[in-house]
């Protein structure tokens, strides 16, 4: 395993980040608790040592079982963990909130349920319109001040808003939606990041598995990528067409798909780590050894265009 320093911070993390929102039932369904355990534990074994999750994944469910887990099994010495804040779910309605008072409440909430004292990376999950970032950053700090949270992080933001909050407090890590087939945070976001040297660990790298390769022409997703445009009809189709001319270039570098997928996002110099949605041992372990040597620069460039070219003509089928 390759392991790189996250931003300006202490930590150095695993350059594969084990990701938990499979254990949303409203997104995922019902991914069984067995095969996830012992995902946590091949992590462990594999050296990966960042694992990312939200309050707001299974509404404190995931948070709940991972603390859980790694209680039971002695494990939270080996992970830095990353959560976010942001979406409030005690009443009726589920909204964004980032006051003071909510701030501080989450993470009170996020260690309880991860059964720790303390939380490596504290997320803002994305931007709170009805709160001044002033207001967050002073609950944050004062989270820091008293050991609740080692870092702080943001997660969905264009470059100005990460700028409003670096304003009041300094922001270690970004976490943007990037993978061969949504490139946009290459534009403002990484040369803002490289620039301040802020880590980024992009979440989706395998676009919530479309970028394995792995899936059938007449496959029905049951969960929610039944409602994503790219999971469905023509669209579908012209995505496996384009993962087919993938799979020659992936060949000869002896790698799958799925790991040419993940190569290709960790080659960007301005990623730390990619955060790979696992459910399975066989996902950690055929993933890990993506994080190896980048590729290079010709292959980046001719995956990249294979992808452009199959999602501007999926997005026109939709
Ligand atoms: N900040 C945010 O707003 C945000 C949003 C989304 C996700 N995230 C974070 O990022 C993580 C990853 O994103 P993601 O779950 O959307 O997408 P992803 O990592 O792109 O895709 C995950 C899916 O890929 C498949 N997969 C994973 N490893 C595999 C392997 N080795 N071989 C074959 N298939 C494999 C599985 O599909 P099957 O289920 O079909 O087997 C899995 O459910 C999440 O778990 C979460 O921690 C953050």
């Amino acid at each position: 395993m390759q392991y790189i320093q996250l931003g300006k911070t202490d930590l150095i993390v695993s350059r594969i980040c084990f990701g938990c929102w499979q254990l949303s039932p409203r997104f995922w369904g019902k991914v069984p608790l067995g095969p996830w355990r012992r995902a946590i534990d091949r992590a462990v074994e594999l050296g990966v040592n960042f694992i990312d999750t939200a309050g707001a994944y299974g509404e404190g469910y995931a948070e709940e079982c991972l603390g859980d887990y790694l209680k039971k099994r002695k494990l939270r010495d080996k992970f830095f963990i990353a959560t976010k804040f942001y979406w409030n779910f005690k009443g009726k309605a589920r909204y964004p909130e980032t006051t003071y008072a909510f701030t501080i409440s989450e993470c009170e909430d996020s260690l309880r349920r991860l059964k720790t004292d303390r939380i490596d990376l504290f997320q803002i999950h994305a931007w709170d319109p009805l709160t001044r970032p002033e207001e967050t950053a002073a609950a944050l700090a004062r989270l820091k001040q008293e050991g609740k949270i080692r870092w702080v992080g943001v997660s969905n933001l264009n470059v100005e808003q990460i700028a409003m909050y670096r304003q009041f407090i300094d922001v270690e890590c970004h976490q943007p939606h990037y993978n061969l087939l949504a490139r946009e945070p290459e534009e403002r976001e990484f040369p803002y990041c490289l620039q301040h040297r802020i880590g980024v660990i992009p979440y989706s790298p395998l676009y919530r598995g479309l970028l394995t390769g792995k899936y059938a022409r007449d496959q029905q997703f049951t969960d929610s990528r039944a409602n994503y445009g790219l999971y469905t009809g023509r669209a579908f189709h012209r995505i496996l067409d384009a993962l087919d001319e993938l799979k020659a270039i992936a060949k000869p570098l002896k790698l799958t798909v799925a790991q040419l997928a993940i190569r290709w996002v960790l080659t960007h110099p301005a990623v730390t780590s990619a955060i790979v949605g696992i459910k399975t041992p066989e996902h950690i372990e055929s993933i890990v050894p993506a994080a190896d040597a980048p590729l290079p620069a010709p292959t980046w460039h001719q995956t990249a265009e294979i992808m452009q070219k199959a999602r501007e003509e999926a997005e026109a089928m939709e």
